[in-house]
């Protein structure tokens, strides 16, 4: 007898008509597993378990989060993974380095990221101890050999396969390795406009052991408006304009992400990869911060100097008081509320923004499946 395995929200609909076929049907719940790969744009918690410099588990970071405590994500408040999760109604996945992470709890996901991170492996190499994305890709296999001791082989496959992965990868690769310092051995070593398609080619080797672990469903970020965020403007601005070599580079990438993202789903006959246009996200509220409801999309919320935008958001920083009203949280990471913004894109967003297609239509057609 064939087994038929259906959404809850499509089985009471399709229940009727499989049986009448002579199927049996097996209703499981709609909830996916969620995977989160990346840096500190979706980081939740992993480099408080690590001696590392890059962090945020001090206040005033997690001023707005339910606890109102420092928990490890770069935000005020809730982070981009956090916002997808509940707006699917999912629980929220745990850094995979917390000791809570166990049992059944290891059903709803896991999240890999680590600040600091970047495409290449010398990447982030001043914050000492990271999570390299290499060692998160080992980690989402020793998660898959954890489950499999509690659910199974079988079962263990099916949840990887019809999970849901986020990936969010490549502004390191410039800001913290490129133009850290001036001369640096990969600015020696590459021009920019070679250096983008050799990330490009490294994060392709990332996404293709991604695939092989089972991943299926992967939105993949494209880098922020990297010469926009307030660091940079701190830096090289005058009078508020984006700096140039680093808006480049972000000019450069994206669309390069784009085309080997659509390479790789015509190698592999299917839209597994999902591009998320980011910069595009950002461009809207730094083009027009006030239609957003913003006050400002140059000056961080939490910071010191010009646009409170150099050194870090530490607890004698200056503070803002609505954090709503702020693009930016910090020099360099965007506020819960830019956050949910951005999510919403991704949910729903155009082809302008999601390519080749938006997170609801993900769901819808998976839900069919
Ligand atoms: C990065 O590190 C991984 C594992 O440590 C290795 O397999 C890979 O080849 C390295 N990449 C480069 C470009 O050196
Ligand atoms: C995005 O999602 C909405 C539904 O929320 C849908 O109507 C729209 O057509 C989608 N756009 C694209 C380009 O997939």
């Amino acid at each position: 007898m064939a087994k038929k395995i259906v959404n809850i929200s499509s089985c009471f609909v399709v229940i009727g008509i499989i049986l009448a076929l002579g199927d049996l049907v097996t209703c499981r719940e709609e909830r996916r597993a969620f995977f989160v790969f990346g840096d500190s744009l979706v980081d939740n918690g992993n480099n408080n378990y690590l001696i590392t410099t890059a962090r945020a588990d001090a206040p005033p970071y997690g001023i707005d989060f339910p606890s109102h405590r420092p928990t490890g994500r770069f935000s005020n408040g809730l982070n981009i993974p956090d916002i997808i999760s509940e707006e699917m109604g999912w629980e929220p996945t745990l850094p995979y380095l917390s000791p809570e992470l166990r049992g059944p709890r290891l059903r709803v996901g896991a999240n890999f990221a680590s600040a600091g991170v970047g495409v290449l492996n010398d990447t982030g190499i001043q914050f000492v101890n990271i999570i390299r994305i290499y060692q998160q890709l080992h980690y989402f296999a020793e998660y898959q050999q954890r489950l499999r001791a509690l659910i199974g082989e079988e079962e263990t496959e099916r949840l990887v396969k019809e999970s849901l992965t986020l990936i969010t990868l490549g502004g390191n690769d410039f800001v913290n390795n490129y133009y850290l310092v001036p001369y640096s051995a990969r600015s020696r070593q590459f021009s920019l406009e070679e250096y983008v398609p050799f990330v490009i080619s490294e994060y392709e080797k990332v996404l293709q052991k991604l695939y092989s672990l089972g991943a299926r469903r992967v939105i993949v970020t494209g880098t922020g408006p990297l010469g926009c965020v307030p660091a940079e403007l701190a830096q090289h601005s005058r009078n508020g304009e984006c700096a140039e070599e680093l808006q480049k580079a972000a000019e450069l990438f994206n669309p390069q992400l784009v085309r080997m993202l659509r390479e790789l789903n015509d190698e592999i006959g299917n839209d597994v990869f999902i591009a998320a246009n980011t910069k595009q996200m950002h461009m809207d509220f730094i083009s027009e911060p006030q239609r957003f409801g913003f006050i400002t999309s140059k000056i961080a919320c939490c910071g010191q100097g010009p646009y409170n935008g150099l050194g870090l958001c530490t607890p004698i920083s200056n503070l803002c008081p609505n954090r709503n009203l702020y693009v930016f949280w910090d020099p360099f990471h965007p506020s819960e509320r830019a956050n949910r913004l951005i999510v919403q894109q991704i949910l729903r967003g155009s082809e302008k923004y999601m390519q080749p297609m938006n997170l609801s239509t993900i769901m819808a057609l998976d839900s069919r499946a």
